[in-house]
């Protein structure tokens, strides 16, 4: 599936009355089966204190369900405000291990504008797996998801 047919299902899913958390884990599930590399893929949602916590994900079990701005990738993406597609792991110092066997990691953020309300995480055991279409794909369905928080939040304060 492309991420503009991913788009259009969740856009699908969101007119059938499905809530933010039910479209988080169709996203996650969706760009999963969208590439063999992606060995774990799961998204993280920014809490008020600072810290992500780990939202729906597939894969295996992760020790790593609260992350403090600042740490690991994970972290580091949201203390730097950017997108972050690490080619080999083992090189970078501020990594916090999944898994042993993850090789490389792509952090997406979830963001409109100022405002950042997650981040799509994927390990995959493959090196250098993400290649800028698919970190394209990625942003893309990272970009659906920003609008649906942020019409969530509008929802909220009307
Ligand atoms: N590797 C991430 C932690 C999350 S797990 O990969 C699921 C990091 O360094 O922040």
């Amino acid at each position: 599936m492309k991420a503009e047919e991913i788009c259009q299902e969740l856009e699908r899913l969101r007119a059938d009355g499905a809530p933010l958390g039910g479209l988080l884990t169709s996203a996650v599930e969706l760009l999963h089966d969208t590439n063999v590399c992606f060995d774990w893929t799961g998204i993280y949602e920014l809490y008020p204190d600072n810290v992500l916590r780990l939202g729906p994900f597939i894969g295996a079990a992760t020790d790593h369900v609260f992350i403090a701005v600042g740490n690991g990738l994970c972290g580091t993406a949201v203390a730097e405000r950017r997108n972050i597609n690490i080619p080999d792991v083992a090189e970078v110092e501020n990594y916090l291990a999944c898994s042993a066997s993850t090789r490389s990691e792509l952090v997406i953020l979830i963001r409109r504008r100022d405002k950042i309300f997650a981040q799509i995480d994927i390990d995959s055991q493959t090196r250098n797996a993400f290649s800028d279409g698919t970190v394209e794909t990625v942003e893309q369905v990272a970009g659906w998801l920003a609008e649906a928080y942020q019409a969530r939040d509008l929802a909220c304060r009307s």
